[in-house]
């Protein structure tokens, strides 16, 4: 095999800890969740003040000539981008509001049904059984999902629920499917065009949150051909926290409204109504110009292949250290975040009830954070690569999990506050 001459954890290249200059990390602290909020280079920050300071110095040139056209640049170069028409396109504040958007616009009717995956995440669990409490016998079919799963099994499970669904042969039909391209929690990238494919040919509309995706996989919607995509471009493009785009196609643009209706409603049309959220810092969203830019002098490619390798490997070194096993078996299913086994004896024990102990535990004594979580019977960490970090950051990780499981783990040996021995 010819070895890849793209950057590495053991050939980092332009990566590693020489990044971190270019990022806002105060010395100590590492970053090993950076899919949860994001973070940003400084350049982009500059970008989005030459936004910022734009819109100050005029304030009524800015909104009433330049904004639009400066949002059309952006979803111009989005399109590019993902492989889409621009006009299908607009820029929201986060996959929160992407969701909703699409999901309080559609006209739901009684009987028509939600299909989502048991790994789905919380808000667009929440919007879904909103949905449900607003609508006259509208309901959910929900997939249970336990991981690991081969991209075949995650497609079967996910049909044999729509056939369940046929066979009860009643009135009742699954109108859409949200799923997710890169779940949360597990992190686990899905066969994506399969599980569309699949869904579509059974006449189910397909709304993929990818949340996760833009930065972190390659997006071909002319490919992936969904009904509805979200993506957050403050994840792992590298824009400022605020920034998500939202895909229409244009043959549902008429039926689908912002969350927060405006002036031109009904008279706009799709893109002068996406263009305008109220008065606003519209800055955070136009920074994906500065993310794009930043990317480019390094190429996709090569930040994927990076914080690929870095999640497998890291994850790999972290559950050798811990004496336990990354998720999944398949690596495509791995983006650039890993999920790791924490061996600790009892998922029950009472400091892990809640995260806010290990998150103030993992941040005030280490100065680093990674969640963890329960799936599937076992507590799992989510480690998130960037191109900021390198395998010995990993190798620490491992370490302070080692530490912190074994406080844990004496703790039920020794049996808790209340004499419960485990
Ligand atoms: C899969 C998934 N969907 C939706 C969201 C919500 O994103 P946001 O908080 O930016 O709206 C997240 C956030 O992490 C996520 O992981």
């Amino acid at each position: 095999m010819t070895p890849s001459l793209l950057p590495t954890p053991t050939h980092p290249g332009p990566f590693g800890h020489k990044q971190r200059k270019n990022f806002f990390f105060p010395e100590g602290f590492t970053q090993f969740n950076h899919g949860s909020y994001g973070t940003f280079p400084r350049a982009v920050q500059d970008n989005m003040m030459k936004w910022h300071n734009q819109a100050e110095e005029n304030p009524d040139r800015w909104v009433r000539l330049d904004l639009r056209p400066a949002l059309t640049q952006v979803r111009s170069q989005l399109a590019s981008f993902m492989n889409c028409d621009k006009n299908e396109l607009a820029l929201v504040q986060n996959t929160t509001v992407g969701v909703n958007t699409v999901l309080r616009s559609l006209d739901f009717q009684p009987g028509d049904c939600i299909l989502q995956l048991s790994t789905g995440y919380v808000s667009v669990d929440k919007t879904v059984h909103y949905i449900c409490d607003s609508h006259k016998n509208v309901q959910i079919v929900e997939v249970p999902i336990t991981m690991p799963l081969s991209d075949h099994e995650i497609v079967y499970q996910v049909e044999k629920a729509v056939q369940q669904h046929l066979a009860k042969n009643d009135s009742s039909r699954i109108r859409i499917a949200m799923i997710d391209w890169i779940s949360s929690v597990p992190a686990v990238v899905h066969p994506i065009k399969a599980l569309t494919d699949m869904l579509k040919s059974y006449n189910i509309l397909v709304f993929i949150d990818g949340a996760h995706a833009i930065g972190q996989v390659p997006v071909d919607l002319s490919y992936i051909n969904p009904d509805f995509f979200i993506t957050n471009c403050h994840k792992w493009l590298l824009s400022v926290r605020g920034s998500a785009v939202l895909y229409v196609p244009k043959k549902y643009q008429s039926g689908i409204h912002p969350t927060a209706i405006q002036g031109d409603y009904k008279t706009g049309g799709f893109e002068l109504e996406f263009s305008w959220n109220g008065t606003m810092d519209y800055s955070t969203m136009l920074s994906v110009e500065g993310a794009l830019e930043f990317r480019k002098q390094y190429g996709e490619e090569a930040i994927m292949h990076y914080t690929h390798r870095l999640a497998v490997e890291g994850g790999q070194l972290m559950a050798d250290i811990l004496g336990t096993n990354v998720l999944t078996p398949y690596e495509h299913q791995v983006g650039s975040m890993v999920n790791v086994r924490l061996p600790i004896k009892d998922v029950n024990h009472p400091k892990i009830a809640t995260p806010d102990y290990l998150i103030k535990h993992l941040l005030d004594k280490y100065n680093l954070f990674a969640p963890s979580y329960l799936h599937g019977g076992y507590f799992w960490t989510r480690v998130s690569s960037q191109i900021y970090l390198e395998l010995k950051d990993f190798e620490r990780l491992g370490n302070v999990w080692k530490e912190v499981i074994a406080e844990l783990n004496s703790e039920t040996d020794r049996g808790y506050d209340d004499g419960t021995s485990q």
